[in-house]
């Protein structure tokens, strides 16, 4: 077992340290950033959440208009019931605009949420007393004026949000009480005939964690189907907890009880949070939410109609977790003050790994990714300083696409702090 694990970790070493020196060489993966690397994987995109209450924040926007980084953006509130039709007469979209504006403008795509769903409606919702041919017209009239105005700018719509409670059970809502389950068909239906081009998504949480709401999902998609109502996929919210997070293993199945299903599937709304955050910021803590992204992503990458994975939100400063989950927090990948976190420079340093192995699979060139012998006596001293070490070398910004270590002791020490994390993610991942 222990020989096992020295092979592994010295397997890791080398994997990291060719794909940094791929990086520094320009062979493979230079200035790459998580979007890019996801894609040479394979994939068609790695995106994150935002919205125009960011727009003033110059280091954020920095961040998210690199299409590298960033190839998807999802609005996290701006395309929502109460946002885009605030009363039944009236539709409003400058907000949303702005933002499919930008992200076309930065060379981003964009992903639309959400049309059908019980929470954050405008107010006539509830204070109108529906029958099902009334409610059936508001909401084909919902979605054919959104899904019209953007049609043509979406990769794919979020169709209906949460329709499950967590026991497997329709979610006792406005559409489950006036038109029981026929509200999905109506939705979907309606959302296939307003942009034929778009993907149809039902999207809903704890669908990984939790079997009987799975299964209701599953419930939901034969649903569909049964009915010759077009679905072509399913977004896992994927808000996990650190040390909560499902194995890779256990994710990977929960994906493929979909895709077997001819789902696409996605992480759509990808964060890991800390329950307790006084000791969030503790090596081991950090160390435990960077192995969490690791299987997370990983699981995406093992399946093969798992299309993309977006964050909900890459920094700390925005993450919705604080505010709705009082205690909880540091959910993201850059740190509020847009440092990359340890599961930053996992995710990236796997994704590196995973685009190698793809260039190999695909073109047959091996020299994509050239190694650099490795010495296993420096992968144990690496494995053993680890995590401890790693506490006061928090990685800066920018550590992983300007790997020069010459470049002072600062850098250094982030680019050795990056090296080390990465080998640890890609040591959990291998084993
Ligand atoms: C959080 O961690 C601190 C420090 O280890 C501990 O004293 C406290 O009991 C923890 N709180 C919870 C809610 O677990
Ligand atoms: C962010 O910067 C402030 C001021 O420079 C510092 O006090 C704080 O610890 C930093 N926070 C993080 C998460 O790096
Ligand atoms: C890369 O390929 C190797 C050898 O096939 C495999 O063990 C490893 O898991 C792959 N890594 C990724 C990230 O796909
Ligand atoms: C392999 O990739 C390298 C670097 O991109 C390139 O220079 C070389 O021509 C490629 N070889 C083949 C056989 O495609």
């Amino acid at each position: 077992m222990a020989r096992r694990i020295l092979l592994n970790l010295a397997a890791a070493l080398a994997l990291t340290t060719t794909s940094i020196n791929a990086q520094s060489t320009g062979t493979g993966t230079q200035g790459q950033g998580l979007h890019s690397l996801f894609v040479a994987s394979g994939k068609l995109f790695f995106g994150t959440a935002t919205d125009v209450n960011n727009v003033n924040d110059a280091p954020y926007q920095a961040i998210l208009n690199n299409p590298n980084e960033f190839g998807m953006i999802v609005p996290e509130n701006s395309q929502k019931w109460e946002a885009v039709q605030p009363t039944e007469a009236k539709f409003t979209f400058a907000n949303a605009d702005s933002l499919v504006t930008r992200a076309k403008a930065a060379g981003q795509q964009f992903r639309c949420h959400t049309l059908t769903w019980h929470s954050q409606l405008p107010p006539f919702i509830s204070a109108t007393a529906w029958t099902r041919a009334t409610l059936t017209a508001a909401l084909e009239t919902h979605i054919a004026n959104v899904m019209g105005h953007f049609k043509g700018s979406c990769y794919s719509w979020d169709v209906v949000n949460e329709a499950l409670a967590e026991d497997g059970t329709f979610r006792e809502d406005v559409f489950l009480q006036v038109l029981g389950t026929d509200y999905l068909a109506i939705s979907f239906r309606a959302a296939a005939k307003a942009d034929p081009a778009t993907k149809l998504y039902y999207n809903d949480f704890n669908l990984e964690t939790t079997k009987a709401k799975a299964d209701g999902a599953v419930g939901i998609v034969q649903l569909l189907q049964k009915a010759g109502v077009r679905i072509d996929g399913v977004g896992f919210q994927a808000h996990f907890t650190v040390g909560g997070t499902p194995s890779q293993k256990s994710l990977v199945a929960t994906l493929e009880k979909f895709t077997s299903l001819g789902m696409d599937v996605s992480w759509s709304e990808l964060d890991i949070a800390h329950k307790n955050m006084s000791t969030a910021t503790s090596a081991s803590a950090l160390s435990q939410q960077a192995s969490d992204y690791v299987a997370a992503v990983g699981a995406c990458l093992a399946v093969p109609k798992c299309v993309g994975i977006t964050v909900w939100q890459f920094t700390d400063k925005y993450s919705w977790i604080p505010n709705t989950f009082p205690g909880m927090g540091d959910a993201c990948l850059y740190t509020a003050n847009y440092t990359k976190k340890p599961a930053y420079f996992a995710v990236a340093s796997l994704l590196a790994s995973a685009a190698g192995n793809s260039t190999k699979t695909i073109g047959g060139n091996t020299t994509a990714l050239s190694s650099t012998p490795v010495s296993t006596s420096a992968a144990v001293t690496l494995s053993t300083a680890g995590p401890s070490g790693s506490a006061t070398t928090v990685p800066v910004e920018g550590a992983a696409t300007s790997p020069v270590r010459s470049g002072g002791s600062q850098a250094f020490a982030s680019q050795f702090g990056a090296l080390l994390w990465s080998l640890v993610a890609v040591a959990v991942f291998l084993l």
